[in-house]
């Protein structure tokens, strides 16, 4: 198995980019099974999560192509499978997220329980409830949750308990081919809902409100092929960002909004992080000293837990007492272990994690990466570290960042991926 092999201690300046949003691209993949022409998507990333939904949707009997430099081509004509296996679900928990478009497609569909994961168990309640209320019948036998509706989906008013993302567009998917008028209150608010309801729109949907509390659906009778840009990641410009402060430089981000990440420029810049932000790109500076700040992770437009661990590898290094109270998952502090063994004071209560930051904590040590945003918290610490990290399992990280050792070290990173002798 791959590993990376950071050199710490060298200051990273200068311009990155941005890739396609995994947490946008891969429910647009998904969008495909809602109509029998084909999807083509521009900027998705080459992800070991993309690679697997891909796998997800031929399995229903879907043709893939790979067009090239980020290009490709789903068309799922007829269904031949209705199944998600659990050896594909559970190594990628959105592939619950195929069960509103499987319903609204053929009208029934098997899908494995998603298990837990590192970061918490990961219930999928919301999901089932709201499928209900679409009319369709959800038994759970053997791991597996068995769906099926009589006739078609019937548009419904459904209350989200909590603004849950997948939840959000798993029932917008399934409204889109729906009867009548499907009304989702207490949505998810976040920019990849709007990017997925874009495309919907574009496909022939009528979806009104993505990215407010309430989204309104008119079902209509089917949807046509469309080709469309995914929008870009704002998790891996908010991690790419704070690079530049934690090595005492200056790092820029292009084909970014700050709209997008206005909770964490908020939050850099009351660490005492200079920020600079134009149209389409974002600037992160490293300020004359910083200063410790509280942080509650929330749904957005707050601060969004996809950032926690690589905020928390940058407050380490803040003199002073700083706080992360994780709100939305109940285990999301694996990376807390692996940064006390560079060097690291943190204490966890709790959704709460007690940081004791101070100049200069990290030294260089074998690390091992847990989950995805654990990983590039432990790589944002290697960058800063005295002497040489080595941080195993990286296929955590290869889930959600493509080639981010590139990217770094296209801005001054000494960082490598070596693969382990024979
Ligand atoms: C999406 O996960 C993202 N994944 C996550 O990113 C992100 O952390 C999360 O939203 C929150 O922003 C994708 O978009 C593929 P939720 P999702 O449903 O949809 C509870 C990453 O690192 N909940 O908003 O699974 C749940 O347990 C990943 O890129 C229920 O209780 O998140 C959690 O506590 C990690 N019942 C909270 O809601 C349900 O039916 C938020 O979950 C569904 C969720």
């Amino acid at each position: 198995m791959d590993y990376l092999q950071i050199e710490g201690g060298h200051r990273l300046e200068g311009v990155v980019e941005a890739g396609g949003s995994k947490n946008s691209g891969l429910i647009l993949m998904l969008c495909s099974l809602l109509t029998d022409e084909p999807v083509v998507l521009n900027r998705l990333p080459r992800l070991r999560d993309v690679t697997t939904m891909k796998d997800l949707l031929v399995s229903f009997g879907g043709a893939f192509e790979d067009l090239g430099s980020h290009k490709i081509k789903l068309q799922l004509s007829e269904l031949k499978s209705v199944e998600a296996d659990y050896d594909l679900v559970r190594t990628m928990r959105a592939s619950i997220t195929c069960l509103g478009p499987l319903l609204a497609r053929e009208g029934k569909a098997k899908v494995s329980l998603p298990g837990g994961c590192a970061i918490g168990n990961r219930p999928v309640d919301i999901h089932l409830d709201g499928m209900r209320q679409l009319g369709a019948e959800i038994h759970l036998r053997e791991g597996y949750i068995f769906a099926e509706v009589k006739s078609s989906l019937k548009g419904a008013k459904i209350i989200l308990p909590f603004p849950s993302v997948g939840a959000t567009e798993n029932l917008m998917m399934a409204a889109t081919l729906a009867e009548g008028e499907t009304i989702l209150k207490n949505c998810a608010l976040e920019p990849e809902i709007v990017d997925i309801a874009n495309m919907l729109n574009k496909m022939g949907a009528k979806i009104k409100g993505a990215g407010s509390k309430e989204i309104r659906i008119s079902g209509v009778h089917n949807l046509c092929g469309v080709e469309y840009d995914v929008m870009f990641d704002r998790i891996e410009t908010a991690t790419l960002l704070l690079a530049g402060p934690m090595t005492g430089g200056s790092v820029r981000v292009e084909k970014c909004r700050r709209n997008e990440i206005g909770a964490v420029c908020n939050i850099f810049e009351s660490c005492g992080i200079s920020i600079k932000s134009g149209d389409d790109w974002v600037e992160a500076s490293a300020g004359i000293d910083f200063k410790p700040v509280d942080i509650v992770t929330e749904p957005f437009p707050g601060c969004p837990t996809d950032v926690q661990a690589q905020l928390m590898a940058f407050l380490c290094q803040v003199p002073g007492g700083s706080t992360i109270d994780e709100r939305i998952f109940e285990n999301r502090f694996m990376h807390v272990p692996e940064l006390s063994r560079m060097g690291a004071e943190i204490y966890v209560k709790g959704s709460k994690a007690e940081i004791c930051g101070r100049k200069s904590p990290f030294h260089g040590v074998k690390v091992m990466a847990t989950d995805l945003r654990a990983s590039a918290s432990l790589v944002l610490a290697g960058l800063s570290a005295k002497g040489a990290t080595t941080i195993r399992r990286i296929y955590h990280l290869d889930r959600g960042y493509e080639q981010i050792e590139t990217k770094l070290a296209k801005i001054g990173a000494k960082i490598q991926r070596l693969s382990p002798g024979p």
